[in-house]
């Protein structure tokens, strides 16, 4: 998830470490770079995502993780990792060089576990960033939060209004609640004197396109260092509901807000999303397949509450898992390495069939 977001890490990073870090990023880069192009495995995933439950306190309009909850609480042979899997994993990433670790869900404060999981990717030396609705942020929460040492949290907000917000997210005082978060972590970060990016993360679709301007505007009205922008996709399989399909919109209005949305992007560094991978967003509501090629499973990798094991979070959200971590004995490092891994690899290479935030951004990196 290599957004501006993250470029601020690594150049806090880098101005924190040695000289010789320039070298050791840059041959990751590198390194990545001529797996893709050999399908081989010459260095780890630059991302690691922990999804740490499908359990969610909202109901929105475009996720059926809730529903998945369900449904696998009542499957015997779904077992939730436990803390020591969780660190186990983390040592993986770790060994594999992994960069920074994206924490999400479901909900994930609804995993008690998370402070511990984010405190031991921070002791492992990665930047831990988490994405939350904001729900269960209470001033006790947010002290955690920042204590934990996590560098960035994005907080779920997809509209300036009340009324459209809450629809969205299925449930009423979500907004509020939002922007309580956000109002707490900062009061937080004040408190430990913490350098935390606090940033909003805004589903961008049908029923908000047209107010992306004024939301801008009540973000900078917060203590939000940023915003950032995924077009809304249709890719749960539970849900069908044609309210929901929001990924194919053409309208002349929703291409004029785009281009307005990419010219902000331009002089505005509030905005994380880059320029680029708003451009595709044209491509995105004329239901035009992804016009570049995907490095999941080389920049990424995505690992559930119960051990199974994704490319990429569109994987994990269309829930199509390459195998399950406990079927490793050596862990989330031999399966990296596997024969069987690198045969699946090579089918991601004509994948076209999402245009999600993170992965889009790493690709567009490799795009000179
Ligand atoms: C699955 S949620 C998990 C974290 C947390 N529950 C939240 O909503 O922030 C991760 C991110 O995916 C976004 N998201 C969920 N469904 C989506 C969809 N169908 N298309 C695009 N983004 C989606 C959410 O808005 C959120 O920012
Ligand atoms: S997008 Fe996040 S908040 Fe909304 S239902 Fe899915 S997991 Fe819950
Ligand atoms: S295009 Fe999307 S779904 Fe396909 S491999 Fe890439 S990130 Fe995953």
């Amino acid at each position: 998830m290599i957004r501006k977001v993250y470029l601020k890490y690594l150049l806090d990073r880098l101005r924190k470490e040695s000289f010789f870090s320039f070298f050791k990023y840059g041959y990751r880069y590198v390194f990545t770079y001529i797996s893709f192009k050999t399908n081989r495995s010459f260095s780890g995933p630059i991302q690691g995502t922990l999804c740490l439950t499908y359990n969610c306190n909202l109901k929105c309009k475009m996720c059926d993780l809730p529903m998945r909850h369900l449904n696998y609480n009542n499957d015997p042979d779904l077992i939730n990792l436990t803390l020591t899997e969780w660190k186990q994993i983390i040592d993986d990433f770790s060994k594999m060089s992994t960069s920074a670790i994206a924490i999400s869900g479901g909900e994930p404060l609804l995993n008690h576990e998370v402070y511990s999981i984010i405190k031991y990717i921070k002791d492992s030396k990665m930047i831990a960033q988490m994405t939350s609705n904001g729900w269960f942020i209470t001033p006790d929460v947010a002290d955690k939060i920042i204590l934990s040492q996590l560098d960035g949290i994005s907080i779920s907000i997809d509209a300036e209004t009340e009324k459209v917000h809450d629809k969205i997210r299925g449930f009423k005082g979500s907004f509020k609640k939002a922007f309580e978060a956000i109002a707490n972590l900062d009061d937080s970060r004040k408190k430990y004197k913490s350098d935390i990016t606090i940033s909003i993360s805004t589903t961008f679709g049908k029923f908000n396109y047209n107010s992306m301007k004024s939301l801008i505007e009540l973000a900078k009205t917060s203590a939000t260092d940023r915003i950032g922008f995924i077009p809304v996709h249709n890719i749960a399989p539970l849900l069908n509901d044609d309210e929901m399909n929001m990924s194919r919109l053409e309208t002349e209005e929703i291409f004029i807000k785009i281009t307005e949305l990419q010219n902000l992007a331009k002089e505005d560094n509030f905005i994380e999303t880059s320029e680029r991978y708003l451009q595709l967003f044209h491509d995105f509501f004329q239901g035009k397949p992804l016009p570049q090629k995907c490095m999941a499973g080389f920049t990424t990798l995505v690992v559930d509450c119960y051990g199974r094991i994704f490319p990429c979070f569109s994987f994990y959200e269309m829930e199509k898992s390459w195998g399950n971590i406990r079927e490793f004995k050596k862990g989330l490092y031999s399966f990296w390495k596997s024969k069987e891994i690198q045969s699946k690899r090579k089918s991601i290479n004509s994948c076209r069939d999402c245009y999600w935030n993170c992965q889009v951004e790493t690709n567009l990196l490799y795009k000179w």
